[in-house]
């Protein structure tokens, strides 16, 4: 069996260094420990991408929270709409409760805003978007992202619970993900699978 995680194949690049990713998680969940101090906070992690970085961040938040889980998939034939299927919802109310929602990457925005539109209908006191990596040269929609792990260029990413056809979720950092002729995965891939962050290049 091939060992990815330490082959020489070229297929993957490191863009984010696992400590690097570890370093930057511990500084939003403190950001995110002040800002919601003394508030009820309702972590919504969506599923499957934010999964890794959730567990993480909810470790570095040091006040009271709940964590819940959404999975979403893209409706097949409406690639880039922005609508998805809500694959498993939410196991207990957000109304009235301060709401983090918790994405892994922003690319269009289309995902975040219909998910924002989603859950607002459900009364919550408030709601803010936590995000570990944006590719805001993408963007379709402008959204607010006050959470914001990294900034990152146009390249389809995989690792840290990311995927590229299910796989790569296991890689412990963020690879940019390259074919064997040195082109990146294209963002077809993207599009069929589903303030202040720092830069990378
Ligand atoms: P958006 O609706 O275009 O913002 O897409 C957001 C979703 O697309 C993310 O939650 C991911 O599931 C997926 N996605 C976008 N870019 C990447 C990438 O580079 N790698 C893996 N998944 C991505």
């Amino acid at each position: 069996m091939k060992n990815f995680l330490t082959s020489e194949t070229g297929l993957q690049k490191v863009l984010i260094p696992q400590n690097r990713l570890q370093e930057r998680v511990s500084e939003l969940g403190h950001e995110i420990s002040q800002a919601f101090d003394g508030k009820d906070l309702a972590i919504v992690a969506i599923l499957k991408g934010s999964f890794v970085f959730a567990a993480d961040l909810l470790r570095a938040v040091n006040i009271e929270c709940s964590i819940d889980f959404m999975g979403i998939s893209s409706y097949a034939g409406q690639p880039g709409s922005g609508v998805v299927r809500i694959t498993k919802d939410l196991d207990e109310s957000i109304a009235g409760r301060n709401v983090l929602l918790v994405e892994d990457i922003i690319d269009t925005g289309l995902t975040a805003n219909y998910l924002l539109h989603t859950l607002k209908q459900r009364k919550p006191a408030s709601i803010d978007v936590c995000a570990l990596l944006d590719k805001s040269a993408r963007r379709l929609i402008d959204l607010p992202i006050p959470y914001r792990g990294f900034e990152i260029p146009d390249v389809f990413v995989v690792g840290y619970g990311m995927d590229y056809q299910q796989l790569y979720r296991n890689l412990p950092h963020i690879a940019i993900l390259q074919f064997n002729n040195g082109q990146n995965a294209s963002q077809d891939a993207i599009e069929s699978d589903q303030a202040g962050g720092k830069s990378v290049s």
